[in-house]
């Protein structure tokens, strides 16, 4: 059958045509909304991920036109391509709703509900997971997996009780650089992310994989507990770079760059694979040319009180005269104002490593 064969495919009631080989999870996202399952392990810019987590499984309840029998599990839709006249069941089954919940339960078992204190937070799949198909209690009793601690270099932080064994860092680290030093060493629960003997990971794209893990477990020490993302301000913003496409987002409060991550697209993808030089040591405003705000279209907490949406800049009502038939305040007090106290000389980006109360003291008189 050649590719340009078009398979007629029904997902949650809704029909759409695809091109033969395209997978259900590919065909449910041209649909998009809930109809796409959540993919914790797929990524489609990484050749052979997929296939490791089930948080994408569906109910297919008729197999083909030829062959309408329903197929008997649940199957991973990341890994299960389309037949003509196939019948998908994502959001509309009990039975896929409550396989979610108990692969929701299934990943926490081990995973730290360490969201307080995690940089991830705010932007980890696995947290917006739990919420929308997750239950709110666990029926596991033992101690949570330890590990211990491994160094992977200057740039990147490994919390290894935080990973969910996806397998995408890996497929970055071997797609994207020239030489992979690290990957999944041992089996069943003693797996983990190691470089075998301490190396660090230190290609000139290796930061890529911190955009590609779902969860908190590799995240970007120059960042590490600077801030919360949901305070920060994404803006896209671009420089001329040898080495990449210089494509990028930038997290910023007030002036300040607190991040520089790659761009992502509305499934928490990668756009354009960006470099370390990029990513970790253009911390200045005036390294960069901003394009203008980054529209965030996960239904994410990030976006938030960013005021910029897909139809431009809109600015909130301003509530007292509206509330108040057009009337104005008499007095406002003024919240903006620099207070001392915060020792606004100091600026958190340009710490070395988290903030701590030396840095503080040591700048008073
Ligand atoms: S470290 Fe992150 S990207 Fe790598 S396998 Fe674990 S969860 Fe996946
Ligand atoms: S996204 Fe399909 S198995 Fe992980």
């Amino acid at each position: 059958m050649s590719d340009t064969t078009l398979f007629k495919v029904t997902i949650d009631n809704i029909t759409i045509e695809v091109p033969a080989g395209t997978t259900i999870l590919n065909a449910a996202r041209k649909i998009g909304g809930d109809v796409a399952p959540p993919a914790m392990c797929y990524y489609s810019k990484l050749e052979g991920s997929g296939g490791k987590c089930r948080t994408c499984l569906v109910e297919v309840s008729k197999g083909s036109e030829k062959d309408p029998r329903p197929m008997p599990k649940l199957v991973a839709s990341c890994r299960t391509t389309v037949m003509d006249g196939m019948e998908v069941k994502n959001i509309t089954s009990p039975k896929v709703v409550d396989a979610r919940a108990s692969i929701v339960e299934f990943l926490l078992l081990n995973h730290p509900l360490d969201c307080p204190i995690c940089d991830q937070a705010g932007e980890c799949h696995l947290q917006d997971l739990s919420y929308e198909h997750g239950k709110d209690g666990t029926r596991y009793e033992f101690q949570r997996r330890t590990f211990k601690k491994h160094d992977i270099g200057k740039y990147i932080q490994l919390h290894m009780t935080r990973c969910i064994l996806c397998y995408r860092c890996v497929f970055a680290a071997d797609q994207l650089s020239n030489k992979r030093v690290h990957g999944i060493l041992d089996r069943g629960d003693h797996s983990e992310i190691a470089t075998f003997i301490e190396k660090s990971l230190d290609n000139d794209f290796i930061g890529n994989v911190i955009d590609v893990c779902p969860v908190g477990a590799l995240t970007d020490k120059t960042f590490r507990f600077k801030n919360r993302v949901w305070f920060l301000k994404p803006v896209d913003a671009h420089r001329d770079c040898p080495t990449c496409s210089g494509k990028v987002t930038l997290w910023n409060r007030g002036d300040e760059v607190y991040r520089v991550t790659a761009r992502k697209d509305e499934w928490g993808e990668v756009e354009e694979w960006i470099c370390n030089d990029c990513r970790f040591e253009k911390k200045k405003t005036s390294d960069w040319v901003i394009e203008g705000p980054r529209l965030i279209d996960r239904h994410s907490v990030i976006s938030q009180g960013h005021y910029a949406g897909k139809i431009g800049l809109t600015k909130p009502t301003e509530t007292f005269s509206a509330v108040h038939h057009g009337r104005q305040p008499k007095l406002l007090m003024d919240i903006h104002s620099v207070s001392e106290v915060n020792q606004t000389n100091i600026d958190l980006s340009s710490i070395n490593g988290p903030a701590h109360s030396n840095n503080f003291n040591s700048n008073k008189d």
